[in-house]
């Protein structure tokens, strides 16, 4: 499903990712630790299409050159980002949003536009899997949702535009413990054998939940040490001074 080969990236002349190699193949889990700093968002950016860095390498997704597509086509594709920090967006109604997200995934697809009544439906059989109060849902984008209701709030984006392969930038970060139970079974229940995962965390904890195929450590722009969900705990136990 997704190829990467030697990925190198830059922006404002940083060089942050140094010859990064993955293979994620379809159904497979991956997650990505490492320390603050190591290039572990700028690849979760890099891939989804974020503009403004310097890029090299190779980077294939289902066959295709991800490098030479825009952003708004990565999606349409059905690569899905999670962010680390979920922009507010005041004046963007929330349901508006995630109903132009799926219907321009849709459309991209040949599928039909959902009309209002089938998108509410869809909504609210997802807010509610994920216990998300649905009044938020009529307010502005992310503005004044709490920690925890932000990334809860991308988490149900992802249920509803059921992206092929998703990338979660610590979105176990803010979530009490219930609501990283709610999360980790929303993603569980999203598994199947032809989707794939990237998922970003400082915390094995999320990994006893959500059980990865393989575990990357990123470390300074490369990946270091891969292994199965045991590294994590290694990890946790020894910190990353003492891998390598
Ligand atoms: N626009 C930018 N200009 C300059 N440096 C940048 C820019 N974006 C990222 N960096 C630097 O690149 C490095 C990697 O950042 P990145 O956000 O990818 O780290 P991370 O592994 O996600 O860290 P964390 O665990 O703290 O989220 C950091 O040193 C960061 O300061
Ligand atoms: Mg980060």
């Amino acid at each position: 499903m997704l190829e990467i080969k030697n990925l190198q990236a830059s922006i404002n002349n940083k060089s942050i990712l140094k010859g990064l190699n993955l293979t994620i193949n379809p159904g497979e889990l991956h997650a990505i630790m490492g320390p603050n700093g190591s290039g572990k968002s700028t690849l979760a950016n890099v891939l989804s299409g974020k503009n403004g860095y310097e890029i090299s390498g190779k980077m294939n997704f289902m066959g295709e050159n991800l490098i030479k597509l825009p952003i708004e086509e990565r999606a349409q594709k059905g690569i899905f980002l999670a962010f680390q920090y979920p922009l507010e967006i005041p004046g963007v109604n929330t349901n508006n949003f995630l109903k132009t997200s799926l219907n321009s995934v849709r459309k991209a697809k040949g599928e039909k536009e959902l009309d209002s009544i089938s998108f509410l439906k869809l909504v609210k059989e997802k807010s509610s899997e994920l216990g998300i109060d649905e009044k938020i849902l009529s307010r502005q984008l992310n503005v004044g949702f709490s920690g925890g209701e932000k990334k809860k709030n991308e988490i149900l984006q992802m249920k509803i535009l059921d992206p092929s392969f998703s990338i979660l930038d610590e979105t176990d970060s803010g979530l009490d413990i219930d609501a990283l139970k709610i999360v980790a079974n929303g993603v569980n229940s999203s598994r199947t054998s032809k989707k794939s995962f990237l998922v970003i965390t400082h915390y094995q904890r999320l990994l006893d939940y959500i059980k990865p195929d393989f575990v990357h450590v990123l470390s300074d722009g490369k990946i270091i040490k891969t292994g199965c969900s045991e590294l994590a705990q290694e990890l946790e136990k020894k910190g990353y001074q003492k891998i390598s």
